[in-house]
């Protein structure tokens, strides 16, 4: 099975690419190249042993991506290519309506005159909002967006199922990520902030490293068991295997399917349990400091994931120290000076 993976040289596109060969499907990447670099298409060919096939493409030009659907006979398509920075999006709203809402109705489009029917959309926990109830079900109600960002997220799932309803023939499954972390474990690929990094993890490894002075956690005051938020931190080769087993079962699904599912660990961790976490595993002592909330955050979330264990075959296998330990191992690899202390 040809798989097109747009934004596959991205975080969890380009682990993606990897476990989508290991799987046997054949995958194809497009980027744009605006949020990562060609380094990471030569991560995943050091780890498959393998070229991998590739084009600078952006999703919103309609001549590239036909040409690129006339040139090869894909199977399905894996929709990553999207921008991602909440913030940003609160900024700049327009630039993410027009990207992630354009290129997804260009990719269907597109997608239904070729005859292409499988596809798999990344989206995010950021629809529920701060859910009422803990753990979230795919039950759980969406709440309106808090961003521009999450607003195009909802947006687009509906968009998918309004498709399916139309009977266009297409089996679409939607992935509600929760807290992607860590990087691949021979450190070939991994996050690639571009300029300061606005979530946890990669600003974490980054002070670890010295290249940041201290890490501020974003609120103590929150009603959780130490006053930081909750959130649900899974493992990116976690994250990218479940959309092989999305892929695998579109391929058995009828025409006119359309699903969602949470992904997640099911566990929730809160920000001071992911750095003592953090130093447990590095030996490093991060320095941080205790300050005021982060506007538009929600206090904690993290998923129920009894559908996508029961329907996809699918849960997580690795835990936060796995994927703090392999982004760090990462960060190492990026900034070759770490501190005195790292493992
Ligand atoms: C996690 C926790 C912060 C940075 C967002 C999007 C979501 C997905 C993942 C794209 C929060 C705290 C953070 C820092 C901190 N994005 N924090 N100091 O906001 O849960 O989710 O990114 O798919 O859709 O909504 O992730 O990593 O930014 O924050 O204390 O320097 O860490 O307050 O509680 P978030 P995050």
């Amino acid at each position: 099975m040809k798989v097109l993976v747009t934004g596959g040289a991205g975080f969890i596109g380009s682990h993606t690419v990897v476990e989508l060969h290991n799987a046997g499907f054949e995958p194809i990447i497009i980027d744009n190249f605006s949020n990562s670099k060609h380094s990471a298409v030569e991560g995943i060919e050091k780890i498959i042993g393998q070229p991998v096939k590739y084009f600078e493409i952006d999703c919103n030009d309609a001549e590239a991506l036909r040409q690129f659907f006339k040139n090869e006979k894909i199977d399905g398509v894996i929709h990553f290519a999207a921008s991602k920075a909440v913030g940003e999006s609160v900024e700049n709203p327009l630039k993410y309506y027009e990207n992630n809402i354009g290129s997804t109705v260009l990719l269907l489009k597109i997608m239904r005159e070729f005859g292409v029917n499988n596809f798999v959309f990344s989206s995010s926990c950021t629809v529920y909002g701060q859910p009422d109830k803990l753990p979230v079900t795919e039950q759980t109600p969406r709440q309106p967006a808090a961003s521009p960002y999450g607003n195009t997220k909802q947006i687009c799932e509906d968009i998918i199922s309004d498709c399916v309803t139309a009977n266009y023939g297409l089996k679409a499954i939607a992935l509600r990520y929760f807290n992607p972390i860590g990087a691949h474990p021979t450190a070939n690929i991994g996050e690639l902030p571009i300029g300061i990094p606005s979530n946890l993890v990669p600003y974490l490894t980054q002070a670890a490293a010295g290249l940041r002075s201290k890490l501020t956690v974003f609120g103590d005051d929150y009603n959780t068991p130490d006053g930081t938020c909750i959130r649900d931190f899974i493992h990116v080769v976690d994250l990218a295997k479940a959309h092989v087993k999305a892929l695998q079962k579109l391929e058995k699904a009828s025409a006119n399917y359309y699903d969602f599912f949470n992904v997640g660990t099911g566990h929730g961790a809160t920000v001071l349990e992911l750095i003592n976490t953090f130093e447990a595993v590095s030996g490093v002592k991060l320095n941080y400091e205790l300050g005021p909330r982060r506007a538009g955050d929600i206090e904690q979330i993290f998923a129920q994931v009894d559908k996508v264990n029961n329907e996809m075959g699918w849960k997580a296998e690795l835990d936060l120290a796995d994927g703090l330990r392999d982004a760090w191992r990462w960060q190492q690899k990026l900034a070759p000076h770490p501190p005195k202390g790292a493992f």
